[in-house]
């Protein structure tokens, strides 16, 4: 009996203590052996035997179920132990946020004119009739300043729909010479497959004193830039119309997907057009009070320029904020 009970007690683990009960409690365990024999006592035998057994029985039952238990509260211990988290504990795969791919174009873009000594400017997202219109020689009835595409807060203030007034801003702080950019979101009432109603835009703008800056400087400087952006391409330069600028062009890369043969990214015409500019209107000058410069301006929407870079499709989905798009750019 004491055997049997110190053999319980030394058991290691919850099925080793189960393979003891079988061999004592089972169909041909010890114990229900020594029960059958009860039918074969005789009769003034049984009583004290099967009380003997009984309390045999009981207390190898309670052995058992006492040693069950401490293996339970033992295996319980060591589960918590294996599954419990340092929550203070580093982790080593956190992921890394990634700059914003219209992010990466600006930065791109800022960069080159960096490093042809432009200097950044910037000017309020909340602009009046003035900076904005008027003193870009867009007289009151011109078309653009239609309630259409632009969102007025009152009747003197507006979202500014182009970078252009940082243009009158700085040559209003400032005199000639000039040479800057202005990176920045514009506001446009707007909204379809490749119009969004906030959008990026790049002003530049060169003035020098006398005749120093001629439409010739304009090209050679968008030139260069566009090839920096895009690689080995050719650059058109198209008669167009903005009203602060006379002449104006628009410029063109030659397709940068089926490089000019044409395909639906180009529409089949071989070229892409990437930004506006011109030769500043001597208009632009007065309204600042500046007398005998010259000047060229240009600007830029950067959305288009990240979208031909990357190859997206639909500009809408780089202000969605889905990861899918996002991840992309680690
Ligand atoms: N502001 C013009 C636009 O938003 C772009 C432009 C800037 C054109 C400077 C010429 C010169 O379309």
């Amino acid at each position: 009996m004491n055997e049997i009970i110190s053999k319980i007690n030394s058991s290691k683990n919850l099925e080793e203590l189960d393979k003891i009960r079988v061999s004592l409690f089972g169909k041909k365990g010890l114990i229900t052996q020594e029960f059958s024999k009860l039918k074969d006592m005789p009769n003034d035998e049984k009583k004290e035997f099967a009380n003997n057994l009984n309390r045999k029985k009981d207390e190898l039952n309670s052995a058992i179920s006492i040693k069950k238990n401490e293996l339970e509260l033992i295996d319980l211990q060591n589960k918590m132990k294996a599954e419990s988290i340092d929550v203070t504990l580093f982790n080593e795969e956190r992921s890394i946020g990634a700059l914003h791919p219209v992010m990466i174009t600006m930065d791109k873009i800022i960069e080159y004119f960096l490093s042809q000594n432009f200097s950044i400017e910037n000017g309020p997202l909340i602009e009046d009739d003035f900076h904005n219109f008027e003193a870009l020689n867009l007289p009151k009835y011109h078309p653009a300043r239609d309630m259409q595409d632009t969102f007025y807060t009152d009747d003197k203030r507006l979202l500014r729909t182009h970078t252009s007034p940082v243009q009158i801003r700085t040559m209003e702080a400032s005199k000639p010479p000039i040479r800057m950019i202005c990176p920045g979101a514009v506001f446009r009432r707007d909204f379809d497959l490749t119009h969004t109603p906030m959008f990026h835009q790049i002003e530049g703008l060169v003035v020098e004193e006398g005749d120093k800056v001629s439409f010739a400087n304009l090209k050679y400087t968008l030139e260069n830039f566009l090839k920096y952006m895009f690689g080995d391409v050719k650059v058109r330069f198209r008669p167009s119309f903005f009203p602060f600028t006379e002449p104006s062009t628009e410029v063109d890369i030659s397709c940068i997907f089926c490089k000019g043969s044409g395909c639906r990214v180009c529409s089949h015409t071989g070229w892409l057009e990437v930004l506006g500019s011109g030769v500043v209107d001597p208009n632009v000058f007065r309204q600042v009070g500046y007398k005998n410069v010259s000047g060229y301006a240009f600007g830029l929407g950067v959305e288009r320029f990240a979208m031909l870079l990357h190859c997206i499709g639909d500009l809408r989905s780089l202000f969605e904020g889905d990861l899918r798009l996002l991840e992309q750019f680690k």
